[in-house]
C-alpha cells in the first residue's frame, strides 16, 4: 500500500519533469480574478480585475522561462485566460481556451505552468470564456531576449506596455444578452489606452514619463473588441523593432494601425522640447471615429501638451500599404543564436491549401458568422479533451468543412468546425473576405508568414507576387474589405489549435474553428501528457487518464 502510494508519488514527479526543462527558471505568481466598480469613461460599471488591478499585471518573462499562474477564479461564472502569441509548444493544454481546457469553475483556482520555449517578443494574455475580455482580465506578457542572444537595438531606457483598446459601458453580462439575442453591437462607447481615457485640455496624469535625450520601447497591443486603432505620439516617431515576436526592418513611423490582437514594439526617443505630449488612439473605418488621449511627459517639465493632435490616416489603402512595408529583419538573431532569415520558408513546397471564407448569415432570424458556412459552438466536452481520450465521435466530427468554400454561402450550419491537418505538413491558408468590413485572424500554437495581402479574390496566380524572402513571422493576420491575405506554415507543434477572428462579436458568434495536429508517434518529443491537473468536464469528467506516454 505505501509503497503503491510512493510508486505514484514517483511517476508523477518523473512526468512533471519530462515536461519541462529543469534547468530553465521558475517563476511563481497568484492572480486573484474579482469584480470591482471602476469608470473608464466616467461612468462606474463592473470590471474584471487581477490581484486588484485594471488592466491586469505586466507578466514579464524570458525565453524559455517556467510560468506559474495560479489563477483565483472569484467571479460568480467559469473563466480562463488564454495567452495570445504564447506558441505552447508540444502543449496545447496550457492554451486556455474552450477547444483546450475546461473552464474553471466559480470559486476555483487552476494553476497554468507554461515556457515561452524558443520565443521573444511582445503579447497579451485575457479571458477566453464569455465575453469577460470586454470588462477587463487582460494585461502585457513580455518575453524577452536571454541575456547572451544580441537583439538589433540599444538596450532602451526602460519597457513600457500600451494597451489599447475600443470600450463598451455596458457589461460583459448586457453586450452578451445582446449579441445571445441575435444582435450585433453598435460603435463603442469610447477608447481606452492602458484602462484610460483622457481629454484634451484636460487634467490628464502622464502615463509614461522619459528623460530628455533617452531611448524608450513601447510595447502596443490592441486588445480591443473589434475596432483597428490608429497609435500617434505628437512630436514623436516610432521606430518599429518587433512584431508579435519578430525582429522587423527599422522603419520610423508616424503612426501605426494596430488590427484587432495585434501587437507592435517601438522605439521612441525623448529628441523634442521637453514638455508633454499627447497619445492618441482612434479607431478607424467606423463611420463616427471614437478616440481617447493619454499624456507622455518629460522629466522635470510640466508644460502642458498642445491641443493639436496629430490626425489619423484616411481609408484603409493606407493600411494595407503599411502593411507592405513590414519586413522581417533576415540577419537578425532569433529566440535562439541562428538569425531568423536562416528558416528559408519561400523554399518548400505547399502540400495543401485551405481557404476560409467569412460570412455574417442569419440561423432562425439571429445574426451568426462562420468560416465556410459553418458557424462554430464550443462543445461542453474540450475538443482536445475528447480526442485524447478517444471519444472525439460522440462530441465533433472532422473536417466539416471543405479546403475550397462554396462561391457563395448563404447558410451556416452550427456545429463544432474542426479540420484535421497532417502533422509537420507544410500549409497554405488563404483567408478570403468577401465582405466590405475589416478582419483579423489569430492562429495559436504557430507564427507564420503573412505572404500577402491583396484585394480582390485569390486565384493560383497569386502565389506569384507573393513574399517568399522577408515576410514577418507573427500569429495575426489581417484581412482588409473585399480582400484576401495568404499564410504559409509548418504544422510541427502537434496539438488541437484555435484559429478565430479577432473581431470578438464574430468570434463569440461562431467566425472561429479549431485544427486538430496529432502527431503518430506517441511520444513525449512531439507532445506533452495531460497535466494531473487538468480540469475534467463534459463527458470525461471522472474518467480516469490515458496511459501517459514515457519516451
Ligand atoms: C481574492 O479577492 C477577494 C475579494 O477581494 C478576497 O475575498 C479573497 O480573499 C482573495 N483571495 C485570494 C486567494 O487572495
Ligand atoms: C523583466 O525581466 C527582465 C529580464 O528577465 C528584467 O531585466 C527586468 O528587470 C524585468 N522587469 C520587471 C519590471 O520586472
Ligand atoms: C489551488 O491553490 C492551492 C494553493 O492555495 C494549490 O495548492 C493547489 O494546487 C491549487 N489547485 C490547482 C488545481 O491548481
Ligand atoms: C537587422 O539586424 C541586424 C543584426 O542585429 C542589425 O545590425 C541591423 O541594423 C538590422 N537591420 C535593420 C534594417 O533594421
Ligand atoms: C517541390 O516541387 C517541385 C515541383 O513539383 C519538385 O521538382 C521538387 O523536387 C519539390 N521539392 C521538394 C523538396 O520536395
Ligand atoms: C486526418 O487526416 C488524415 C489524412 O487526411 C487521415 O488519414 C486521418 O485518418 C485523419 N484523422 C482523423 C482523426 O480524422
Amino acid at each position: 500500500m505505501q509503497g503503491g502510494k510512493l510508486l505514484t508519488v514517483l511517476v508523477c514527479i518523473v512526468s512533471t519533469v519530462a515536461m519541462v526543462n529543469a534547468g530553465d527558471p521558475y517563476f511563481y505568481y497568484t492572480w486573484n480574478v474579482t469584480y470591482g466598480t471602476i469608470a473608464p469613461l466616467g461612468i462606474p460599471q463592473q470590471v474584471i480585475l487581477i490581484n486588484g488591478q485594471f488592466p491586469g499585471p505586466n507578466l514579464n518573462s524570458t525565453s524559455n522561462n517556467n510560468i506559474v499562474i495560479n489563477v483565483f477564479n472569484n467571479l460568480d461564472e467559469p473563466f480562463l485566460l488564454t495567452w495570445s502569441g504564447l506558441q505552447h509548444r508540444k502543449n496545447s493544454w496550457q492554451d486556455g481556451v474552450a477547444g483546450t481546457s475546461c473552464p474553471i469553475p466559480a470559486g476555483t483556482n487552476f494553476t497554468y505552468h507554461f515556457q515561452p520555449k524558443d520565443q521573444i517578443g511582445s503579447y497579451f494574455y485575457y479571458p477566453s470564456t464569455s465575453l469577460h475580455r470586454f470588462s477587463g482580465g487582460f494585461g502585457g506578457l513580455r518575453v524577452n531576449s536571454r541575456l547572451l542572444i544580441p537583439v538589433p537595438y540599444a538596450d532602451p531606457e526602460d519597457d513600457y506596455t500600451v494597451l489599447i483598446n475600443d470600450w463598451y459601458t455596458k457589461s460583459h453580462t448586457a453586450l452578451k444578452n445582446f449579441l445571445d439575442s441575435g444582435r450585433t453591437l453598435g460603435s463603442p462607447d469610447g477608447v481606452l489606452i492602458n484602462g484610460k481615457s483622457g481629454k484634451v485640455g484636460g487634467n490628464n496624469e502622464p502615463l509614461f514619463t522619459m528623460k530628455p535625450g533617452k531611448t524608450y520601447k513601447y510595447r502596443i497591443c490592441n486588445v480591443g473588441f473589434k475596432s483597428t486603432l490608429n497609435f500617434r505620439i505628437q512630436g514623436h516617431k516610432m521606430k518599429l523593432v518587433e512584431m508579435e515576436g519578430s525582429h522587423v526592418i527599422q522603419n520610423d513611423y508616424d503612426s501605426l494601425d494596430v488590427h484587432v490582437g495585434q501587437c507592435f514594439a517601438v522605439l521612441v526617443t525623448a529628441d523634442q522640447v521637453a514638455k508633454n505630449y499627447y497619445m492618441v488612439a482612434s479607431t478607424r473605418f467606423l463611420k463616427k471615429e471614437v478616440s481617447t488621449v493619454g499624456v507622455m511627459s518629460y522629466e522635470g517639465s510640466n508644460v502642458q501638451a498642445s491641443n493639436e493632435l496629430p490626425k489619423a490616416p484616411v481609408g484603409w489603402a493606407w493600411s494595407l500599404n503599411q502593411f507592405r512595408s513590414f519586413r522581417w529583419n533576415l540577419t537578425a538573431s532569433a529566440a535562439r543564436p541562428n538569425p531568423q532569415g536562416s528558416y528559408h520558408y519561400g523554399k518548400i513546397n505547399i502540400t495543401r491549401t485551405i481557404k476560409l471564407a467569412n460570412t455574417k448569415n442569419l440561423v432562425n432570424g439571429k445574426v451568426r458568422f462562420g468560416l465556410n458556412g459553418v458557424s462554430h459552438v464550443d462543445p461542453e466536452t474540450p475538443l482536445k479533451l475528447a480526442e485524447y481520450f478517444g471519444l472525439a465521435e460522440k462530441v465533433f466530427k472532422y473536417n466539416v468543412i471543405k479546403d475550397e468554400p462554396a462561391a457563395k454561402i448563404t447558410t451556416l450550419v452550427v456545429e463544432p468546425n474542426v479540420l484535421n491537418i497532417t502533422f509537420r505538413t507544410f500549409v497554405e491558408i488563404v483567408f478570403e473576405n468577401h465582405e466590405k468590413s475589416m478582419q483579423s485572424f489569430n492562429l495559436d500554437g504557430y507564427s507564420f508568414f503573412n505572404v500577402a495581402s491583396e484585394p480582390g479574390r485569390w486565384t493560383p496566380e497569386k502565389r506569384k507576387n507573393y513574399n517568399l524572402l522577408d515576410a514577418v513571422s507573427r500569429h495575426t493576420v489581417q484581412v482588409f474589405p473585399k480582400s484576401w491575405s495568404a499564410i504559409l506554415l509548418t504544422f510541427d507543434n502537434a496539438g488541437m489549435w484555435n484559429i478565430r477572428s479577432e473581431n470578438w462579436e464574430r468570434r463569440y458568434l461562431g467566425q472561429q474553428m479549431y485544427v486538430s495536429v496529432l502527431s503518430p508517434e506517441k511520444s513525449l518529443r512531439d507532445e506533452y501528457n495531460i497535466p494531473l491537473n487538468t480540469n475534467l468536464c463534459g463527458i470525461v469528467k471522472g474518467l480516469p487518464l490515458p496511459t501517459p506516454y514515457t519516451i
